[in-house]
């Protein structure tokens, strides 16, 4: 079994965030997003990942990831020249995949349970194609199927109008080979990309097996802000690496579980877990609040942060204002000169220079 792991796409919906960085890339709970999908799948007893990787962002996912040696495992960048959907993805990868059965994993896509027991099922089963539905609010957003009352698939259909039910398709697949003859066999769809919903549906109507399994558990697809900070949240909420690596003095106190990174320094702080606090980084008289992440080498002083991503090296100093919901990108200034406390939902790009006044 090998991996396919997709890393490409442009990441409009996070601009501009995505400005300059892969959305992939982003941290949550400060490891970026990619790390979890190599991670589940390296937990599924995968040892051979290719990574779908685009001409803007493919050398930074290329630099953050490596080889895969850091995990014992090979790793292998494979460019997707534009974005022609997730399909066509897969048939870039084909040389990579060869005649293997494969797991392919949307890169900005987050699951609690891991892929082990799927792989597993896959196996022992043996259906040609394996999909994840999770019931959702918005089905319209995603990939949904129709399922009959025995919960065999009657079809699938990719963003509709008037979805026939809330069963959106989850971004983990588990295909044997003969996904590639299918997708040899489609049409790009309205928005000109070969998706892999139609992939699929061909599959089921020449007359193959798909089956699929209903997630109970969370997913998150990371597409927008509140997304992200929703991952945050969730991963943050069951992390269990908690260590005081850092130096904290007499003022400081801290509850919950909350993890500091090491040359960290907190002086007359309060921190409520759940929180990571990064490496490197210097908060003076601040209050972290749950759901927080803050990135390595980040200082802030007088200021109250709350259910927040802030990046590496962002710096807030002096604020005296209250931060909250916010997305705040690398190398950030956000500084405070007057004006009574206040609270502030923020999403800043990289490198952002923000006076309020
Ligand atoms: C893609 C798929 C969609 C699936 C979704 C899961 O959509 O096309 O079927 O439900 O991933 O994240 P995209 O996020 O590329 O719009």
């Amino acid at each position: 079994m090998k991996g396919l792991i997709l890393s490409g796409g442009k990441g409009t919906r996070m601009r501009p965030i995505t400005h300059t960085a892969a959305k992939q890339l982003l941290p949550v709970a400060n490891k970026p997003i990619l790390f979890y999908a190599v991670e589940a799948l390296i937990d599924a007893g995968i040892s051979e990942i290719g990574i779908i990787v685009s001409p803007e962002t493919g050398k930074d996912v290329e630099e953050c990831v490596g080889d895969g040696s850091r995990w014992n495992i090979r790793i292998e960048y494979i460019l997707q020249d534009q974005p022609l959907g997730l399909a066509h993805a897969v048939k870039t990868g084909r040389p990579f995949l060869g005649d293997t059965p494969f797991v392919m994993y949307l890169g900005d896509n987050l699951i609690k349970d891991g892929v082990g027991p799927l792989v597993k099922r896959f196996e022992d089963e043996g259906p040609d194609a394996f999909i994840l539905l999770k019931e959702v609010p918005n089905p319209s957003a995603f990939g949904v199927a129709l399922l009959d009352k025995d919960g065999a698939i009657v079809g699938l259909e990719e963003k509709p109008a008037k979805p026939k039910s809330n069963l959106a398709l989850v971004g983990v697949y588990l295909f044997t080979p003969k996904i590639h003859t299918a997708i040899d066999q489609i049409k790009p769809s309205r928005r000109g990309e070969l998706e892999i919903t139609d992939a699929i549906q061909q599959l089921i109507n020449t007359g193959h097996r798909v089956d699929s399994h209903i997630l109970k558990s969370w997913w998150l697809d990371t597409g927008k802000k509140d997304d992200m900070l929703e991952a945050n949240r969730v991963v943050l909420d069951e992390m269990t690496d908690v260590s005081m690596l850092g130096e904290i003095d007499d003022a400081t106190r801290i509850s919950g579980r909350v993890h500091v990174g090491k040359g960290s320094k907190l002086v007359n702080c309060i921190v409520r877990g759940p929180a990571v606090i990064g490496e490197d980084c210097l908060l003076e008289s601040t209050y972290v609040g749950p759901f927080t992440s803050i990135g390595d080498g980040a200082r802030v002083s007088h200021a109250e942060i709350e259910h927040s991503i802030l990046r590496e090296k962002a710096q807030i100093l002096d604020f005296h204002g209250r931060i909250c919901d916010s997305l705040i990108g690398v190398s950030v200034e956000l500084t405070r000169s007057t004006g009574r406390p206040q609270a502030f939902r923020l999403m800043l790009g990289d490198d952002s220079k923000v006076e309020v006044v």
